[in-house]
């Protein structure tokens, strides 16, 4: 048992005094003096996603045991996406903080993280790459597929797919009723490319999970066995030493965005990405990201961009056929949690054909998934899913149709009366990381019901908050600086006119810069609501950094001298 931990003043008694507590357990002297891995249990009666963690930990314990170690398991909070209020988002620092603060606290060598659903895993390894302990993440793998009248489902891509027909009246109550069953079949993360499957995908090719990790199921064999030797890795790598510093180098972030923009991942992951980072000194320039993404298409035929699910990923070989195609674009020395490098992992496993990697030169989009935007509207970045979007909308110029924020959305987008046509932008404010707060996915905006009912499928829609990885559409995510802080989305007016070109990487707001600054002599931001001048939300009000800057609170990323992220590590 590590020493020098809750500390009396007498290192042998405070040795001696924990001894006799976690005795009261039942445990020996011989299970207390080998290297205890510390698991995290973040199972909860609110999280289906991680409903196998019982059956995870159980595996990860015999592995533990079976290199020699003590398993011991440990709470930390449990976010669900759909019972987090007012979003995941808004919880994920919180988590990462709890993490970090547990790891920091118990007397562990070595932590298995158990995460899965979208924003547990980057909470877990920004808390991880903090705390600096020896740490190996462990997800709980993706969820079986539905189907309904005989259509496979999955959630939620799906989900989204049949509520748009509910809502254009192509289906009835009772079938979206019956679809309403089908969509989550069993527990485990979305079964579609979603953030937590992006996540996922991530951390594999960050190097701080097992190869092979990412993709089994949350109800197979194989993520038991994963699991198991996730156990037995954790005892090895505090033998080795192999604390996250050594596996989270800029090279490592490098092969994760790659790997990222080649699955069509999640605009969510580039925001963890960016705070996990930001824990490690090292700062994500988006310019090189939107660089990397014009050389590296989207490889994986994965829903929402392509038309498999999770597990059929998992058949065809995981991560591994994608890794093995971008092979020239991967830097190969980066090291794992194995104590092996991504080449040398990659090197190990046999090739076999299959139909859901596509080769470098026939990929499903020929660009990298997600590309950033810049103009007068975003002078600090924003996002698109370029792989999900339509392509007539990607060079788009439109009156906007401005949402001032959820309320006045869910109040006027399905008025009869809204002054709107299928080749409007709609735009909505205030529901960045400061604004909502928490910056929740509602930049998937719906179609006004007008519009839908007549059969308008997408429209340009524009926001400073985050969009569910499931989703599609021709969607602008992120806009930096965020309205709530006076970003220049404050300023757009319904009636104004703007223009959205992908290819030239370009948003532009259509008002003259003299318009613009008698706007904002006249702007007021909004008022302080209820509740935001106490506790965590005091807190997340007061230090939440924006989208570029991973949405981490400041006083938690890791600083130069100089106060800032440095560029290059
Ligand atoms: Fe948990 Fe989708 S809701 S992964
Ligand atoms: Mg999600």
């Amino acid at each position: 048992m590590r020493k020098g931990l809750t500390n009396y003043g007498d290192a042998e008694f405070s040795l001696f005094l924990r001894k006799a507590f976690i005795k009261g357990a039942g445990y020996s002297d011989d299970a207390l003096e080998r290297p205890i891995v510390g698991i995290t249990n973040t199972g909860s009666g609110f999280n289906p996603c991680h409903g196998n963690a019982p059956q995870l930990i159980e595996a990860v314990k015999r592995g533990v045991m079976l290199a020699g170690g003590l398993p011991v398991d440990f709470p930390t909070i449990s976010i669900h996406e759909s019972f987090a209020h007012p979003n995941s988002m808004f919880l994920r620092n919180l988590m990462s903080m709890d993490t970090e603060e547990m790891i920091r606290a118990l007397p562990i060598d070595a932590v298995v993280l158990i995460g899965g659903c979208d924003k547990t895993v980057p909470a877990q390894l920004m808390g991880a790459a903090s705390a600096g302990v020896p740490a190996i993440q462990l997800v709980s793998g993706s969820m079986l597929t539905g189907s309904h009248r005989g259509v496979r489902v999955g959630a939620c891509t799906d989900c989204r797919r049949f509520w748009g027909m509910y809502r254009g009246d192509e289906i009835d109550a009772q079938e979206i009723a019956e679809v309403n069953d089908q969509l989550v079949a069993s527990v485990g993360t979305c079964s579609v490319m979603g953030t937590a499957s992006t996540m996922a995908c991530v951390t594999e090719a960050l190097g701080m999970m097992l190869p092979g990790g990412a993709t089994p199921p949350a109800v197979t064999a194989d993520r038991i066995r994963i699991a198991e030797r996730t156990g037995t890795q954790a005892v090895a790598m505090i033998q080795a030493g192999m604390t996250p510093d050594r596996i989270l180098t800029k090279k490592a972030f490098e092969n994760a965005l790659m790997v990222l923009l080649a699955i069509g991942g999640s605009t969510n992951g580039i925001v963890h990405l960016a705070a996990i980072a930001g824990r490690c000194g090292i700062r994500i320039d988006m310019d090189e990201v939107d660089a990397l993404g014009r050389n590296i298409p989207v490889l994986v035929d994965l829903k929402p961009s392509g038309t498999h699910y999770m597990e059929d990923l998992h058949r065809a070989g995981g991560l591994a056929p994608v890794l093995r195609e971008l092979r020239p674009f991967l830097h190969l020395d980066a090291l794992t949690v194995t104590g092996r490098t991504l080449g040398e992992e990659l090197d190990a496993v046999a090739a076999f054909p299959q139909d859901v990697v596509r080769p470098l030169d026939n990929p499903i989009y020929p660009q990298g998934g997600i590309a950033f935007l810049r103009g007068n509207l975003a002078p600090d970045g924003a996002i698109i899913k370029q792989s999900a979007a339509s392509a007539e909308l990607m060079e788009h110029e439109g009156r906007v149709v401005v949402f001032d924020g959820l309320e006045d959305l869910a109040q006027r987008i399905d008025a009869p009366d809204l002054d709107v046509n299928a080749d409007d932008i709609l735009v909505l404010k205030n529901i960045g990381p400061k604004g909502a707060p928490g910056m929740p996915e509602a930049g998937y905006i719906p179609i006004p019901r007008k519009l839908a009912r007549a059969g308008v499928k997408d429209m340009v829609r524009i926001s400073d908050g985050r969009m569910s990885g499931t989703a599609g559409g021709t969607i602008i995510l992120h806009v930096t600086p965020e309205a709530a802080v006076g970003g220049p989305l404050a300023l757009i007016e319904s009636g104004d006119r703007l223009r959205l070109s992908v290819r030239e990487r370009a948003l532009e707001l259509l008002v003259s810069d003299e318009e613009l600054a008698r706007r904002r002599d006249a702007l007021s931001l909004p008022a302080p609501r209820e509740g935001d001048g106490r506790g965590y939300r005091k807190l997340f009000l007061d230090t939440v950094t924006q989208a570029d800057n991973g949405c981490d609170f400041d006083f938690l990323r890791s600083l130069n001298e100089h106060g800032s992220i440095p560029q290059q590590r």
